[in-house]
């Protein structure tokens, strides 16, 4: 690299788009788009998922290097006595004692994870106390609210990892006496894991969480940078966005999370420098003409109980308090001042699938309006993007959003988690999408009301054996439909281990053709 280049390059690297700003091409606040700015609606554009907030499904290998991997937080356990053949039970859910005198397990039978490390966790009941040890040193109890060292049990596993035993703070496992007492006095160091130890208990794995808080705390700091940030650095290249522009596309839709705000220490357990992969994103898309659309995918508190949002364990805070929103305002108005003179900044999108009713919507339409505010303090041109609350009226924010010039309504269409797909074919997934998919965008979608995104979508379905030309069609009826949304549709994602989540994979084996169609 000659000199000139290698010092343009350190300035990019310190201050995206400084290049173009300090050759004055764009006035910083014009309503109307400069010549060398982000394309304008509509808008075809793929997410970059997966990159700097983690979904473990979207690249498994990922937590590959994490001890105990299955056990990280929010991971839900069930345990069954051997010697009661019966489930542990936080009774009444929570905040007194710990039983085993149940056949079923299900709400008050699961205890979810907090990982202290690989084998040390507080347990989390269903009313959200945690278990510890009572006051005799030997009972059993559900009722502390902020776990510390009296509420860390060691969960020690068998060689197939079908059984454990539980150690207490003392020392001592935990065992079932009898049905409806639970107590922290099994001295017996050693077992045989038979079905006659009172301290053994089967083990049910019920779900678990592979977002950015497990894969942070999994690692602990030091691995987790080295991990993360040779993640963001490898995962999406500038080789991508010379893909995604040469395959008819003209945005990125790029998830980030509420730390990117918050400089090289961001509070624990999350890890500093996915905002060096944003600046470069932004070069990447400045260089081959594609807009940026920065999403906050997770916000602080977590806008819902998915592992994308970052929720530790399935908890969802975000919202519940003043200085919350507060907060997330914050992190919009870091984005907005940081990229308002990059010409491929094309929107900001406040919030990703707040899920109602945890969301309520007089919290979410006051941070609406005063994240809307934060972004037009830096820029008058960049769209604005709200997300729909999930699981709410689609057009509750349509009134609201009709006041804010340059605001964008998103709305996410999957045909799957629903059991309204069960058991559709091709052809009726294919007609849902050109009737009712169509018919519902064509209601949020009103004459001077807020534009309208299908900011997430997928050729993706619950038909067994659908041939390739059905795949063609089912993701061709979704551009068709989704390209009559006023700003415009983004796929859901650009790589996955799972073919037809992956656009790449989609362009690449001829499933979505852009260049030739509408
Ligand atoms: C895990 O944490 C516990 C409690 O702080 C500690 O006693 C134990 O040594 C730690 N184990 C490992 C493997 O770091
Ligand atoms: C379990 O034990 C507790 C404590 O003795 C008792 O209150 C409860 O009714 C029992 N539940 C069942 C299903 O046996
Ligand atoms: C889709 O729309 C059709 C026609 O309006 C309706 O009969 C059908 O119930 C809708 N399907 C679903 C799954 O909502």
């Amino acid at each position: 690299m000659r000199q000139p280049e290698r010092l343009v390059f350190f300035l990019l690297l310190c201050s995206p788009c400084l290049f173009h700003v300090s050759h004055g091409r764009r006035p910083t606040s014009t309503p109307q788009k400069a010549k060398d700015s982000a394309p304008a609606p509509p808008i075809r554009a793929v997410n970059l998922g997966g990159w700097l907030v983690t979904e473990g499904w979207i690249l498994p290998s990922l937590f590959d290097g994490i001890p105990n991997k299955d056990f990280l937080d929010g991971t839900q356990l069930q345990f069954k006595s051997v010697t009661q053949n019966m489930f542990l039970s936080a009774e009444q859910g929570g905040g007194t004692i710990i039983v085993a005198n149940r056949t079923q397990a299900s709400g008050w039978e699961t205890f979810k994870l907090w990982r202290i490390n690989e084998s040390t966790f507080n347990l989390k009941v269903f009313n959200n106390q945690f278990v510890t040890v009572a006051g005799d040193g030997v009972t059993v109890v559900a009722t502390v609210t902020l776990p510390g060292p009296g509420e860390a049990f060691q969960i020690v596993r068998n060689a197939d990892k079908t059984r454990v035993r539980i150690r207490a703070p003392s020392g001592k496992f935990l065992q079932a006496k009898t049905s409806d007492s639970v107590t922290a006095d099994y001295d017996g160091e050693s077992t045989n894991w038979g079905n006659d130890d009172p301290s053994v208990f089967v083990l049910t794995v019920v779900t678990g969480l592979q977002g950015e808080y497990q894969i942070c705390n999994g690692y602990g700091k030091a691995k987790a940078t080295q991990v993360l940030r040779k993640h963001w650095s490898t995962y999406i290249v500038e080789n991508d966005f010379k893909f995604i522009s040469a395959s008819g596309l003209n945005a990125v839709r790029i998830p980030v999370g509420w730390w990117i705000a918050s400089g090289s220490n961001p509070p624990p357990p999350f890890i500093g420098g996915s905002l060096q992969a944003l600046d470069n994103a932004f070069n990447w898309a400045q260089k081959y003409n594609l807009g940026v659309i920065v999403d906050l995918h997770a916000a602080p508190g977590s806008q819902n109980p998915f592992e994308h949002s970052a929720s530790k364990d399935g908890s969802q805070d975000w919202g519940k308090t003043d200085a919350n929103i507060a907060q997330t305002v914050q992190v919009i108005d870091f984005l907005a001042s940081r990229y308002a003179n990059c010409p491929s900044l094309l929107a900001v999108e406040l919030l990703n699938e707040p899920l109602a009713p945890g969301v309520s919507l007089p919290a979410l339409t006051k941070y609406y309006n005063d994240g809307y505010n934060a972004v037009r303090k830096h820029t008058a041109s960049a769209y604005v993007i709200m997300s729909n609350r999930l699981s709410a009226s689609n057009t509750e924010l349509l009134e609201f959003a009709s006041g804010l010039p340059g605001s964008v309504i998103d709305v996410h269409y999957y045909n799957l988690f629903s059991s309204a797909f069960d058991g559709l074919t091709a052809d009726q997934n294919i007609d849902f999408v050109r009737t009712n998919r169509s018919s519902e965008l064509s209601t949020v979608t009103r004459q001077n009301g807020p534009l309208t995104f299908v900011g997430e979508w997928v050729a993706e379905w619950n038909v067994g054996g659908a041939t390739k030309e059905d795949y063609q069609r089912f993701a061709q009826v979704q551009i068709d439909v989704y390209g009559r949304a006023t700003f415009g549709w983004s796929y859901w994602t650009l790589k996955n281990v799972r073919d037809h989540w992956s656009m790449q994979w989609m362009i690449s084996n001829g499933y979505i053709s852009l260049n030739t169609t509408s």
